[in-house]
């Protein structure tokens, strides 16, 4: 079902009431959670019983609702974590802890033009969705149409296709685009396409990077400097989950130990060297002052 953006109700501060049309995330006793979208007549089947839609449009967000089996969920608006944990995947998908991150980082926000490769299951695709508003545009490059696929159905399912464009390409061959605010590669070698990046995107635009292992960084800092991308930066984040229970608060037991590397860079004028005049200044300020 295709649905509008209007809908998509993330966020929304002023519907208190469930209705057709919206996302809504039922909650059961452990933590097991289905998202769905409200329409009329239609059902949701667990394992804890059949629950039908129209039982829940109308009902106050925050409240319990039973299955026919008489077993109970809650009753939420699902968040954009939510959801992006939730997609339909058939690649690895990015994870909210790395992908708030990068969208500060990388400065994406309502209105803007950006580019990502390859799709995959389009988890990032979402939130770049989400994060340039209705005004902004996400353009995202993908080189397997079965992949292609599922992103395309996993947009619609949120309502915010009519924000991309999906193109079915190997980005070896360049990207269409150009003056672009930002760039992000996910996908095993963004070092063989650094002079097609260099190419879309605006000098001293944001380009971004995930990878999962030191040597494929090691390759794309060598590519990035090449191609005279400035203000390389490189880090990785862990996010440690606490038990909530106040008498024994401590970390859980287990953690995400490693999603992937960021990379951040910035392609600057090709002729411009960063700063040359006033390292070589400084250089030279030393020298004199030990002499
Ligand atoms: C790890 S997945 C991307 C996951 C995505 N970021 C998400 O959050 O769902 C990597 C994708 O890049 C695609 N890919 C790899 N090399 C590519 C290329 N040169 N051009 C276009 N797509 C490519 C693969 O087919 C794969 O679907």
């Amino acid at each position: 079902m295709e649905s509008s953006i209007d809908n998509l109700h993330l966020n929304k501060q002023n519907s208190l009431i469930a209705q057709a049309g919206d996302l809504a995330q039922l909650v059961g006793p452990r933590g097991k959670n289905f998202i769905i979208r409200l329409a009329h007549a239609e059902k949701l089947h667990t394992h804890r019983g059949i629950l039908d839609h129209d039982g829940l449009i109308g009902k106050p967000w925050g409240c319990q609702v039973y299955s026919h089996l008489n077993r109970s969920f809650m009753l939420l608006q699902p968040s954009l974590a939510d959801i992006l944990n939730d997609i339909r995947r058939s690649t690895q998908i990015m994870y909210p802890k790395d992908i708030g991150f990068i969208l500060v980082t990388m400065g994406i926000g309502p209105g803007q033009n950006v580019l990502e490769a390859g799709t995959g299951s389009g988890a990032f695709t979402a939130a770049l969705a989400y994060a340039v508003g209705k005004e902004g545009h996400v353009t995202t490059y993908e080189m397997r149409p079965e992949v292609q696929k599922l992103a395309q159905k996993n947009l619609a399912g949120i309502g915010l296709s009519d924000r991309v464009t999906f193109k079915l390409r190997n980005i070896e061959d360049g990207f269409d685009e150009q003056g672009i605010d930002a760039l992000f590669l996910d996908l095993p070698n963004p070092y063989d396409y650094t002079s097609q990046v260099r190419a879309a995107l605006k000098p001293g635009g944001f380009f971004g990077s995930i990878l999962p292992t030191t040597n494929q960084v090691q390759r794309l800092l060598v590519a990035l400097t090449r191609d005279n991308f400035a203000f390389l930066e490189v880090c990785d984040l862990m996010m440690r989950y606490y038990q909530v229970d106040p008498d024994r608060f401590r970390p859980v037991d287990r953690m995400v130990a490693h999603t992937g590397y960021l990379i951040f860079a910035r392609p600057i004028l090709m002729e411009v060297k960063p700063f040359e005049d006033e390292i070589a200044k400084i250089s030279s300020d030393e020298l004199s002052s030990k002499s």
